[in-house]
């Protein structure tokens, strides 16, 4: 037994020593592989595609344990064109593996934003079986002469998708008539779709029964902000905070590089905005949050959004490579009544507290005049903090900070509004960029108190300020070296309190 077992081990080792000096597979020499995910400005927990472009979220669907996230995508390049949907999975939203391109540009026409739906009625009867509902794809078919609603469907479970062999199921023979968003609406069991009139500046509302044949139901706008075209319109219901419950609904709409939201009541053919009109809400006031839409059916329902992280005016000439365009971090959503309004609440999803490194704190409260140098710093973190300021003082936070370079956060006590500028971070890369350096909202003090959340990561900073009533959304291209952060106060006092700091791993 013994001679057996060293005879295979010296048959082995021949057979390994053999297998050294042939090597089947010559090692790929390092500087020939390409590395992806380490390059500069590649944000590490927020979702980018491993290359080229990407920008909308589109068909935002929950499935089996699993977040699927389609995108618009370009597979040939790092730019804008060629559009189809990309796809993504992950099982908390914030770790995502890229699968293969969902759907294709096909005979010219390019496949532009819309929504996914699970058929559980197979009422379109894509289905085969009863166990097996279809999941459908409702998109727009762009080519230079007209936009029209195309559906693609998949029997098996979102892995490939087949078109329809009666498309256009909605075709006004227009130019402009995009971004289609579907939903079940239970109460009347039937289907629902938003889709935007783009030059109209208009949401225009369709039903059906089967997916295939729309009627019109109504339009809702001009309204609020119509500075641009309206795109990607979503309308979803949410949870009211602290009213368990009450539930109304909300209008999502992009226009132009910014978005606006409606809250209300949808009865099944309108949407009736309950905010003053014309006033102009936004989920997110920064540059570069844009064609946000909602995974609708999460497990606990509430909705949960996701944006596109860039800005049309200067979208194509961030300085990105292999890859352009980011996700923003996804967002839970909720509404609370403050006054006569209705004011989204956004707060990143808690899955996103396991990337989490161990915090560091300042524990005593640090009373600022001029600057306070912070004993953190970095590139790729969560930072939690509050702030007292009493009028006239402004103060705020600097990130990014270099020799040269810092992206401010700051209060106004007195105009109570806080103002994001990233005016003295590197911008010559583009000469439109710069022009979307400020930009400020309003922000009630609690007890002269505010309280900042800021996500830095790499090349994109989130902030929530006052437990997600006010978003912040903005894209910045620091040096390697633009580490620091630092308190400022314009010579009256601050008061900074309560200061966490989490480096941030990443999400793969
Ligand atoms: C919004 C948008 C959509 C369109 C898509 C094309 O960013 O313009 O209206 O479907 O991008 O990529």
């Amino acid at each position: 037994m013994q001679k057996l077992l060293f005879c295979f081990l010296f048959i082995g080792i021949t057979a390994g020593l053999a297998q050294q000096k042939i090597p089947a597979n010559p090692p790929v020499k390092k500087s020939m592989q390409q590395v992806y995910y380490n390059e500069p400005f590649r944000p590490q927990f927020h979702f980018t595609p491993q290359k080229f472009w990407i920008n909308d979220p589109n068909g935002l669907i929950y499935h089996n344990g699993e977040y699927h996230l389609f995108y618009q995508h370009n597979p040939f390049e790092n730019k804008w064109g060629h559009m189809s949907w990309g796809h993504a999975v992950s099982k908390d939203l914030i770790r995502w593996k890229e699968l293969p391109v969902a759907l294709r540009e096909e005979n010219d026409k390019m496949v532009f934003s819309g929504s996914m739906v699970q058929d559980t009625k197979n009422t379109s009867g894509f289905g085969k079986s009863k166990d097996q509902p279809p999941h459908v794809a409702i998109f727009t078919a762009h080519d230079s002469v007209s936009q029209s609603q195309h559906l693609a469907y998949s029997i098996d479970n979102l892995k490939s998708f087949q078109r329809y062999s009666g498309n256009p199921v909605l075709d006004l023979h227009t130019k402009d008539f995009r971004d289609p968003n579907v939903f079940w609406f239970e109460k009347d069991k039937r289907w629902i779709m938003a889709v935007a009139m783009p030059n109209e500046k208009m949401v225009s509302i369709y039903s059906s029964y089967s997916l295939k044949q729309w009627s019109f139901e109504s339009d809702f706008g001009p309204q609020a902000d119509t500075s641009g075209v309206w795109e990607c319109p979503d309308i979803f219901q949410v949870p009211v905070v602290g009213e368990p419950d009450q539930k109304k609904w909300v209008m999502f709409v992009s226009q132009n590089s910014s978005m606006q939201y409606f809250v209300g009541e949808f009865n099944g053919t309108h949407f009736f905005n309950e905010n003053p009109y014309n006033k102009i809400f936004r989920p997110d006031y920064g540059p570069d949050y844009y064609a946000a839409v909602t995974y609708k059916n999460t497990p606990d329902k509430i909705p949960v959004s996701i944006g596109w992280v860039n800005n049309w005016n200067y979208a194509n000439e961030i300085p990105t490579n292999p890859w352009k365009g980011a996700m923003s971090l996804p967002r839970e959503i909720a509404v609370k009544k403050m006054g006569n309004e209705w004011i989204l609440l956004q707060q990143p999803v808690k899955a996103l507290r396991s990337l989490r490194s161990t915090a560091e704190v300042l524990k005593q409260p640090i009373t600022v005049q001029t600057n306070y140098k912070v004993p953190f710093s970095g590139q790729q973190f969560e930072m939690e903090l509050e702030m007292k300021a009493s009028a006239p003082c402004i103060a705020g936070v600097k990130i990014a900070v270099g020799k040269k370079h810092y992206f401010s956060i700051s209060y106004d006590a007195t105009l109570e509004q806080l103002t994001i500028d990233r005016a003295n971070t590197p911008s010559g890369f583009s000469s439109q960029y710069p022009y979307f350096a400020k930009k400020s909202a309003y922000l009630k003090a609690k007890n002269e108190k505010i309280k900042l959340h800021i996500f830095f990561d790499k090349s994109i900073v989130e902030i929530f300020a006052n437990d997600g009533e006010l978003v912040f959304t903005s894209q910045i291209f620091p040096e390697s070296g633009d580490t620091g952060i630092s308190f400022f106060s314009d010579g009256n006092t601050a008061i900074f309190d309560n200061v966490w700091f989490w480096r941030m791993n990443r999400n793969r």
